[in-house]
């Protein structure tokens, strides 16, 4: 596939990624970022990695004529939107912040690709718009609720693009649904590493493994789970950028939308993300078991078939490949390298 794809919030964890599977596709990457929670030399990282510079412009998602300007200089096939803000406990504390960003820049955006005559997005939503889900697997028809302000804005943003979408034909929207992303890129140059102490259990144990934090607390060991602890669908965010180039290479051959969940269908317990970390990286991990974190639920995982049957959308790789590597760039990015 060829064209010209411009990637807000394109350096940050899932957008990385996704640029690297986008250029090895075949596309021309131009990357929008505010590097509010991206590391300023992941450009050059990329370059390292596909050998090719990637147009980068430091943007907030907000700034219309900054946008604009963007879209002035180049001329895009599609957008693939990632820019917005993450952290559910922030969101509840935050939660006009988190509507200007998410859904105030939604809107900076159609407006600059309305005007510049760009059609096709590729939209960044999450699992977490199934809030408790009563079925599982979950399927993408599943009823929608939001219990947080974060998984509110996604909704929003959701509904935004129908609406969108039911005035103008000319608009093609790919809305994907993650689930739990987790790992890193095999070259070991990009992965995941928060600022701040993580929230999300993967960074939290990349953490635990160097020492720099004592120990995992287990959110509870009452669940209804195996081993009691909670379930999840942790996805490898090679096989998520994966979705995001078949996503991509799906709108631009057919102008149409689509909505997918992206996911593996399996579900992996804390403890046994535990097991793996300590195995990836060569000791047990240390843990103890806490209370509940609010708002958790026991088990969710993704009814995978429809983006399998209609985009050929696979993930394949297991928890084991995830932490290791996300251990290895954690190491390598723990030796300057
Ligand atoms: C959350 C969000 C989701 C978001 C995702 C980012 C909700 C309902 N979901 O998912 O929208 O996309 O983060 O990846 O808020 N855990 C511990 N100890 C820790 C951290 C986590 O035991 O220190 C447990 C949790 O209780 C949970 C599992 O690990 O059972 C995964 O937690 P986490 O990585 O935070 O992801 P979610 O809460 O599933």
């Amino acid at each position: 596939m060829s064209g010209r794809i411009l990637l807000t919030g394109g350096a940050g964890y899932i957008g990385s990624h996704t640029a690297i599977a986008l250029i090895e596709a075949g596309y021309d990457v131009v990357i929008l970022d505010d590097f509010s929670n991206a590391r300023p030399d992941v450009p050059d990282r990329l370059e390292m990695i596909t050998g090719r510079s990637v147009p980068c412009h430091r943007c907030d998602i907000r700034d219309a004529a900054g946008v604009a300007a963007i879209f002035a200089r180049h001329r895009f096939d599609a957008v693939v939107h990632f820019a917005a803000k993450k952290a559910v406990g922030e969101s509840m504390e935050r939660p006009l912040d988190y509507i200007n960003v998410n859904c105030g820049g939604l809107l900076t955006l159609l407006g600059a690709m309305q005007r510049a005559g760009v059609f096709r997005l590729v939209f960044s939503s999450s699992a977490t718009v199934y809030g408790l889900p009563k079925v599982l697997p979950v399927p993408e028809d599943a009823p929608l609720v939001a219990e947080s302000t974060y998984a509110w804005t996604k909704l929003a943003s959701e509904q935004i693009l129908a609406q969108a979408a039911a005035a103008d034909p000319r608009w093609a929207f790919g809305i994907l649904r993650y689930f739990n992303p987790a790992g890193a890129h095999g070259s070991g140059l990009i992965g995941e590493d928060p600022r701040d102490i993580p929230n999300n259990l993967m960074p939290y144990l990349a953490r635990v493994a160097t020492g720099e934090l004592a120990r995992l607390e287990v959110f509870g060991d009452d669940y209804n789970t195996p081993d009691g602890t909670g379930v999840r669908d942790y996805i490898h965010v090679e096989d998520l950028a994966a979705g995001h180039r078949l996503s991509l290479d799906d709108l631009i051959a057919t102008d149409r939308g689509h909505l997918f969940n992206l996911g593996t269908g399996k579900g992996t317990s804390v403890l046994e993300m535990l097991r793996a970390y300590s195995r990836a990286c060569g000791r047990d991990l240390p843990y103890v078991i806490g209370p509940r974190r609010a708002g958790d639920v026991d088990i969710y995982y993704a009814d995978p078939a429809k983006a399998e049957r209609e985009l050929g959308f696979r993930a394949t790789r297991t928890p084991e490949e995830m932490c290791a590597s996300s251990w290895a760039f954690i190491l390598r990015r723990r030796n300057g390298s």
